[in-house]
């Protein structure tokens, strides 16, 4: 079984690298900057340039089970410029036969769930949105290139703030939007979220909102 992943450079591209590995799940890698691989360069099958030609593209996503995205956009990223290249990368896709698509996104696009605090609806998750609302505005954009293509098969997952423990891989998955009371997952459960999305129909076009479990 083969994947093909999207910011395999990484925090979290780096863990769906190492996990994928650990499952026995092939990787192509589509980067901008080989080197930002380190040492998960030894965990990847084939590593292709991001912005290669469409053949170059389609010829290393052919054969995949799915494509995986873990690109994150920064404050500074111009708009639209993530949206635009997984546009690309998902043109190249549908020539190869690729229709799973698994895209990280972020719980705070989300309207908040009911039953949520009402400190954390009026307080705590404006502020959230303020602060990184550029990195919002982009990936809102990537949703809903994956959401407007028709027979794609989308899995949007949305995590909370990201933290580092490497041996925490659990989560709460909520389908449909975030889970209440979710303000953490860890970078490893995300990943696993991830890896586990490709054996869950039940998330077949759906938006998964994670937490720490
Ligand atoms: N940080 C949080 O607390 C948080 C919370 C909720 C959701 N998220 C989302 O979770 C995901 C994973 O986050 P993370 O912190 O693990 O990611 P990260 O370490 O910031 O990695 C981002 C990846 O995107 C790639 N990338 C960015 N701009 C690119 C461009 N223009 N062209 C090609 N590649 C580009 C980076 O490549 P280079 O290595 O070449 O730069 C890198 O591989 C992201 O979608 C993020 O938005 C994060």
């Amino acid at each position: 079984m083969k994947i093909c992943v999207l910011g395999a450079t990484g925090r979290t591209g780096k863990l769906v690298v190492g996990q994928a590995h650990e499952r026995g799940i092939d990787v192509t890698a589509l980067v901008r900057d080989p080197a930002r691989l380190g040492p998960t360069r030894e965990l990847v099958n084939d590593v292709t340039p991001i912005d290669a030609d469409d053949a170059v593209l389609t010829a290393a996503l052919a054969g995949s089970v799915a494509l995986v995205s873990a690109l994150g956009p920064l404050r500074e990223t111009p708009r639209g410029e993530l949206a635009g290249l997984l546009t690309r990368i998902l043109e190249s896709a549908d020539r190869a036969g690729v229709s799973r698509v698994v895209s990280i996104s972020a719980a705070p696009i989300s309207p908040p769930p009911a039953g949520e605090s009402a400190a954390y609806r009026r307080v705590v998750l404006p502020a959230i949105r303020r602060v990184f609302r550029l990195q919002y505005q982009e990936l809102a954009l990537m949703d809903a290139a994956l959401m407007a293509r028709p027979g794609l098969d989308w899995t949007i997952l949305r995590p909370p703030r990201l933290t580092n423990s490497a041996a925490a891989q659990s989560y709460r998955a909520e389908i449909g939007g975030p889970a209440v009371g979710g303000r953490t997952v860890t970078r490893a459960g995300l990943a696993k979220a991830v890896l586990d999305s490709l054996a869950r129909p039940d998330w077949s076009r759906q938006i998964v909102g994670l937490a720490a479990g």
